[in-house]
């Protein structure tokens, strides 16, 4: 293992996309921003130097940082922001990981530009468990706002009601051709016939679920969020903001170009986006005008596209990647996640949109809670979060008229080692919608999922506790629930959120706190030196 260090100056750049230019933040100029490569086990140091007027913060997602919250990057709950002019050293090793992940600003809506792709290696060595890929491809999804994004969710926040959808998706950062801009470029994928390639997708878009297809081609997953996954095959992969997925696709015989489509995946009533970003896959040496177009590109609302695939998913579970789901529970917990409705007097009219877990729609807090936690500062957060809704009643149907929602900095305390098992119920109480929800600092098993009210009695008996899926994070379907279960075994704060940005925005949002255990590795390392000052 070695050291890897890298460099993110994060500047503004103008950029053109859909016909027109904006400046946009940017690392090192990019957009999408550098890959960072490294290999298990390395160490990894990234010296994130800002030179713009927001403060800045960047996120490895799905890295677990073992011991070493204060590199996770959450603004306010594990370091105050990276001020303009200052600068700050992510220092971090991999332990135990390998695949795709991505790395992202996590604070305002800066991640809609600022974010980029993490690959890490398998250990020298050490073989990936299916066929190397003659070429690796890192693929990523995104969204593109015409105006300044940051203007969007304050806009948003003003009126109280929903932002403005962006307008386009992204395949690498182009959009590709569109009626408003037919000369928008688009994304080439080169490729030789007869070969296999391993596409690395990351969905980095802030607020939608994508299906992603090609043309003609199948596609068989391997690697879900850095996982490695029992092989099957697909037409259409469903990815949610902050999942990554790799899959192998097979070139065959085939000649021409084919096209290659990311379209929205709402599964909510309240869906009004139905762009579709386009790329092309393109056999070198071969001619064709035009390409092959998709048969039957999923419509926004192809729930039951999204659910096969999601009930496709299964860990590897062999003798080398086996499967440690936790097999007894030491916190029985349920949370509800969902919207609502807030009486605002600023607001034109006279409601704010909201959302909350378990009826307390989380607050930011002014000091980094993770320096609260180490240095005892009281008075930043409590540890009262919730374990079970306050009013239990029809999650799926009519919902009772008294349900206030509370505003706190709650945090839900758990010992080293615990094990926790988790139920994510949505509530219907504007609409349904399916939250991505997303945990720092763990991977967890998916065990069970299902429509309606989660029932405690019965459902349990259908949990999967041989093969579930790990990740980092998981859609809770509209007007349903899933369960996860994972090992508390790293010490700090731990945000947990949906990872539709605008539902983070909300409230949809809580934080765990592990205490040290009491072993000589069960305990936070001290922060670095140079770690921000809020
Ligand atoms: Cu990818 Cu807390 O986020």
């Amino acid at each position: 293992c070695r050291i890897r260090h890298y460099k993110f100056n994060v500047v503004m750049k103008n950029t053109t996309r859909l016909c027109s230019t904006k400046p946009i933040v940017t690392v090192n100029g990019r957009f999408p921003g550098p890959t960072l490569y490294a290999r298990e086990d390395d160490t990894v140091l990234v010296k994130v130097v800002n030179h713009v007027q927001y403060n800045v913060t960047i996120h490895w997602h799905g890295i677990r940082q073992l011991r070493t919250g204060w590199a996770d990057g959450p603004a306010y709950i594990t370091q105050c922001p990276i001020q303009p002019g200052q600068s700050y050293v992510y220092n971090f090793t991999i332990t135990g990981q390998r695949g795709t992940l991505l790395w992202h600003a996590h604070i305002l809506w800066l991640r809609a530009t600022l974010h980029g792709a993490i690959v890490i290696l398998p250990k020298h060595g050490v073989p990936y468990p299916f066929p190397t890929p003659h070429k690796e491809v890192v693929v990523i999804l995104g969204e593109w706002w015409k105006s300044d994004v940051e203007a969007v969710i304050n806009e948003a926040l003003n009126s109280g009601l929903a932002p403005n959808v962006s307008d386009a998706h992204t395949i690498n950062g182009q959009p590709g051709p569109v009626p408003t801009c037919p000369s928008q470029s688009g994304f080439n994928l080169k490729v030789e016939p007869g070969k296999t390639y391993m596409l690395r997708i990351i969905n980095a878009a802030l607020n939608e679920e994508l299906f992603f297809k090609i043309a003609g081609h199948k596609l068989t997953v391997v690697e879900v969020d850095a996982v490695y996954t029992k092989p099957f095959k697909t037409d259409t992969i469903v990815i949610a903001p902050g999942q990554t997925t790799n899959v192998l696709l097979e070139t065959g015989r085939g000649s021409g170009k084919y096209l290659v489509a990311a379209s929205p995946f709402m599964d909510s009533p309240i869906a009004v986006d139905n762009m579709t970003a386009t790329a092309t896959l393109h056999y070198s040496g071969t001619l064709a005008t035009s390409a092959t177009t998709l048969t039957n590109p999923p419509p926004q609302n192809a729930t039951p596209v999204a659910s096969n695939f999601i009930d496709s998913l299964r860990s590897l579970n062999s003798k080398e990647y086996p499967v440690k789901v936790p097999l007894t529970v030491d916190h029985s917990l349920l949370f509800t996640v969902g919207l609502g409705v807030n009486p605002c007097s600023t607001c034109p009219n006279g409601i704010r949109v909201i959302a909350d877990i378990n009826n307390v729609s989380f607050v930011m807090p002014t000091t980094a809670l993770l320096q609260a936690h180490y240095l005892n500062i009281s008075g930043v957060f409590t540890d009262d979060f919730p374990a079970n809704p306050p009013i239990s009643f029809n999650y799926t149907g009519t919902q009772p008229a008294n349900l206030q929602t509370m505003n706190g900095t709650k945090l839900y305390r758990l010992r080293y080692n615990d094990t926790v098992q988790l139920v994510l119920q949505d509530t219907g109480m504007i609409a349904p919608e399916n939250h991505p929800v997303h945990l720092h600092g763990f991977n967890f098993f998916a065990v069970g999922r299902g429509l309606g009210n989660y029932n405690p009695k019965t459902d349990p008996a259908k949990f999967n506790l041989v093969d579930p899926i790990e990740r980092n994070t998981i859609g809770v379907p509209s007007g349903g629930w899933t369960v996860i279960r994972f090992r508390a075994d790293n010490p700090g704060v731990w945000f947990m959120h949906c990872h539709l940005e605008v539902h983070t925005t909300w409230g949809l949002k809580m934080a765990f706190v592990v205490d040290n255990g009491k072993g000589p590795n069960e305990s936070l390392l001290p922060p670095p030196s140079d770690l921000p000052k809020c």
